[in-house]
């Protein structure tokens, strides 16, 4: 049984902001945000938004009422969750309207969330060959303002139906792992920034990149020669670009130069916005699915959550991909988005709801917002 990726949709907030006008603010050379880090524009959330406004919204880009009643387990990969029990998966249940013959849960480990959720998915579609799946990687990416990890910050959220079948990418099945005890990145309970030791957790991801590459290789008896596209975790777009460097070596410079041509088209999404964390990886498959992917490519995708978990596993492009990917309307909601000063996404940045918070509905340009925080409790609806 084939079993993969059917649908997938996204969501980015409607604000940015401009990396070089961040890099004036912070009387940084703009040419070592752009070039240096490789990043154009920051994708900046609103206050009444998180990861389970973001996440109601990139999979009601997809669900239809048939997907729902297939429907027989949620995933969601986070690690800006809002609450230390309630998990996002159960907020989605009234915003998406979804049916309570599901399984439901969420997964934290940095950013290898989402591949945590579609690894479990695969398993459940196999088991169950008639239901399908909803994983959801939903997250804003914070470090603080005038920290060096600022400029690699962003926001929004990727969603995937995994079913038997699969239109879009069909799961090899075949994949390694690693887990390693490494202090690169953190955010303790109290903190809505991220702690990192930034150089060291560069060291790590293409360490970790190296190690399951070689694994993969001995595994399936494999080169790069088998597969046309490799797709990365991607924090800032110049990260990438570091792992797959260590690839140049073992392969021809006319491999490697189309190696390098893919992930250009793999990281155009992710220039544009920034981290997603645990949806980065999914940001640039569909990148690449929308702008430069061939039926029946062979596809490897690396998954790095700090802390710190890899997975380097294999997929297939399926034959009419192009037409389960709604292209006008993911690329009209990234150029519509509203530029920000860099003054009015510090003034955002500042805020934060309490108990007590009534969100002004009149106020809200997002379908789904959080409307209120009760007896500490966040409320959330779906505007009309
Ligand atoms: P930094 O100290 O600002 O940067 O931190 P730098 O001084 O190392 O410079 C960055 C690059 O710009 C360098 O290039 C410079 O040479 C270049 P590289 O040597 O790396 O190729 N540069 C210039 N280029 C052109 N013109 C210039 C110029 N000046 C310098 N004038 C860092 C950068 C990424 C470390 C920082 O932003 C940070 O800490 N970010 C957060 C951590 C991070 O993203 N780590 C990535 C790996 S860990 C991961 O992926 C997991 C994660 O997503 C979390 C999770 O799993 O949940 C983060």
């Amino acid at each position: 049984m084939s079993i993969g990726i059917d649908k997938i949709g996204f969501y980015v907030p409607k604000e940015y902001i401009d990396i070089v006008e961040l890099a004036q603010a912070r009387d940084v050379d703009p040419n070592k945000f752009t070039i240096g880090i490789g990043q154009d524009k920051q994708a900046v959330p609103e206050p009444y938004q998180d990861a389970v406004t973001m996440a109601a919204s990139s999979a009601d880009s997809i669900l239809t009422a048939e997907d729902k009643k297939d429907l027989g387990l949620l995933i969601v990969g986070t690690e800006s969750s809002v609450d230390e029990s309630k998990s996002t998966a159960a907020f989605l249940m009234d915003l998406l309207e979804l049916p309570e013959d599901i399984r439901s849960y969420e997964i934290k480990q940095a950013c290898f969330g989402a591949t945590a959720g579609l690894q479990a998915a695969y398993d459940f579609v196999s088991l169950n060959p008639d239901k399908k799946a909803l994983v959801i990687a939903s997250d804003i990416a914070r470090y603080g303002i005038k920290t060096p990890g600022e400029v690699t910050q962003g926001a929004g959220s990727v969603a995937m139906i995994i079913s038997q079948n699969p239109r879009i990418l069909k799961l090899d099945h075949k994949s390694v792992y690693m887990t390693r005890n490494v202090g690169d990145f953190w955010r303790p309970t109290f903190s809505k920034t991220a702690f990192a030791r930034g150089k060291y957790s560069n060291e790590v991801y293409v360490e970790f990149f190296e190690t399951l590459w070689n694994k993969y290789q001995t595994k399936y008896d494999v080169t790069a020669d088998d597969f046309s596209t490799m797709l990365f975790h991607i924090p800032y777009t110049k990260m990438g670009t570091k792992a797959l460097r260590t690839v140049e070596k073992s392969v021809s410079a006319d491999k490697y130069k189309k190696l390098t041509k893919h992930y250009q088209e793999s990281i155009k999404f992710s220039r544009e916005i920034g981290n997603l964390y645990t949806g980065s990886l999914y940001l640039g498959l569909l990148s690449y699915l929308i702008n430069a992917a061939q039926e029946n490519e062979k596809v490897l995708l690396f998954s790095y959550g700090s802390g710190a978990v890899g997975e380097l596993y294999s997929a297939e492009i399926q034959p009419g991909f192009e037409k389960m990917i709604d292209k006008n309307l993911i690329l009209d909601e990234m150029k519509s988005r509203q530029k920000l000063s860099i003054p009015d996404y510090e003034k955002i940045y500042q805020v934060e709801y309490k108990n007590g918070t009534m969100v002004d509905p009149s106020e809200v340009d997002t379908k789904f917002y959080l409307s209120a925080i009760k007896e500490n409790e966040r409320l959330y609806k779906k505007l009309k």
